[in-house]
């Protein structure tokens, strides 16, 4: 079985000092499970670092890095950098990347060999736009995605990887999969995966929230979430984390 696993992804909000802030709070308020990650801005890195520094039960990713590990690439911050930094985990081909920076999925597949070289354990991003899903070709579209990554990498660095589910249609809108449409997905990922994947932690993403956590959390295949803008707010976030823990 997956461990239980909460990530907060603050996208670009907040500055240095309130990620610092926000940080020290989810620290406080969290017991030691389930493992939590909180991603901040890279500025904010070193200040959550440090804010968190002595406590075991939170640690720090990246959104984003270079899939070149070194060089004269101006403005990319590359896996080593964000090692040396105190991070242990970064996001790779989250759908905001994939659409407002054009990552295809062999970017994608660059970017999770890079951070795996670099000791970093990469969160894979997945999902369907609103039109695939109305074409009803959601499952080859993450297929697609995961193959791309398992061509690049080998099946076993997928698998002792996260991935997470991130439906377009559903990040930052406001509107849910429904626990049976995460489900159906995530069964999905789980079979490809294969033997190797049973303990693969699975997260969906996408307007999680207080309200509808528990029900997510209660499908089998769901080990937890990617949490975004509920993830701002420290007792709001709290509240997920105990319902994870809560879970049936
Ligand atoms: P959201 O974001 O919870 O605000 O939809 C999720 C994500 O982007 O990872």
């Amino acid at each position: 079985m997956a461990k239980p696993l909460l990530a907060g992804n603050w996208k670009m909000h907040g500055t240095a000092t309130s990620a610092a802030k926000l940080a020290s709070e989810i620290a406080e308020i969290s017991g030691e499970n389930p493992e939590i990650i909180v991603f901040p801005s890279f500025v904010s890195i070193p200040g959550v670092v440090s804010a968190l520094s002595g406590r075991k039960n939170v640690a720090v990713g990246a959104q984003n890095l270079s899939h070149y590990s070194d060089g004269a690439y101006t403005g990319e911050i590359s896996g080593q950098m964000l090692a040396e930094l105190g991070c242990t985990y970064v996001l790779v081909g989250h759908s905001e990347r994939r659409t407002y920076n054009a990552e295809s999925n062999e970017l994608v597949a660059e970017k999770f060999s890079a951070a795996q070289k670099s000791g970093l354990t990469p969160i894979l991003c997945v999902g369907e736009t609103f039109q695939q899903r109305q074409d009803k070709i959601q499952l080859q579209v993450i297929k697609a995605q995961i193959t791309a990554v398992i061509e690049k990498v080998g099946l076993q660095s997928v698998c002792d990887a996260i991935i997470a589910y991130e439906p377009v249609w559903a990040v930052g809108t406001g509107e849910t999969a429904t626990p049976d449409q995460a489900q159906q997905v995530h069964s999905y990922i789980r079979a490809e995966l294969g033997d190797k994947g049973v303990d693969t932690q699975l997260l969906y993403g996408g307007s999680i929230n207080a309200d509808n956590a528990a029900d997510l959390f209660t499908q089998p295949d769901i080990d937890g979430g990617l949490v975004g803008g509920a993830s701002l707010e420290a007792e709001h976030f709290n509240n997920i984390v105990q319902q994870l823990i809560e879970r049936k």
